[in-house]
């Protein structure tokens, strides 16, 4: 049993985190307009990835038993200036998610709500993966420069990072 104040909470992150899916996937877009197909790969597994953690906080709303309520969720930008703005964006973007996690521990710290503590666990861990990845990223393109053939040598090491 979880208190109305954290379901509603927790409805919030699912849509954030479908948010992220959606952004990520205009991102990948992008990319594949851009002919960078490796990125293009990239955001298109992350934005499986966060459609895996909206589900992953819907099942838990199920299991304790709470209402799921999907709420609208926002139409994420089609136009980016350059790769570099896309990690930055990325990387700003999971520095947010990060806050929105902590706050939600937060609220359970403060309810005294040891299972969604325990499961947020999980999401903290998490975020200190996407933060680190986006950053290491973003440094590599920043560092190489938007054009040339460095680009093309990362993008195609990007794509590569995550093929299962
Ligand atoms: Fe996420
Ligand atoms: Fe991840």
């Amino acid at each position: 049993m979880i208190t109305k104040t954290m379901q509603d909470a927790i409805n919030e992150q699912i849509k954030n985190e479908f948010y992220s899916a959606y952004l990520y996937l205009a991102m990948s877009a992008y990319f594949n307009a851009s002919n960078l197909p490796g990125f293009a790969g990239w955001m298109r597994k992350q934005s499986q990835e966060e459609q895996g953690h909206a589900l992953k906080l819907l099942d838990y709303l199920e299991d304790q038993q709470a209402q799921v309520v999907l709420k609208a969720i926002e139409p994420p930008p089609a136009e980016f200036k350059g790769p570099a703005d896309v990690w930055q964006q990325t990387l700003e973007h999971e520095q947010k998610v990060t806050k929105m996690i902590h706050g939600l521990y937060e609220l359970a710290l403060k309810e005294n709500d040891y299972a969604t503590q325990t499961m947020l666990q999980w999401f903290i861990t998490e975020q200190v993966e996407e933060e680190k990845t986006a950053s290491l990223i973003l440094e590599q393109v920043k560092r190489v420069g938007e054009s040339g053939t460095a680009l093309f040598f990362i993008d195609r090491h990007v794509g590569k990072m995550r093929e299962e």
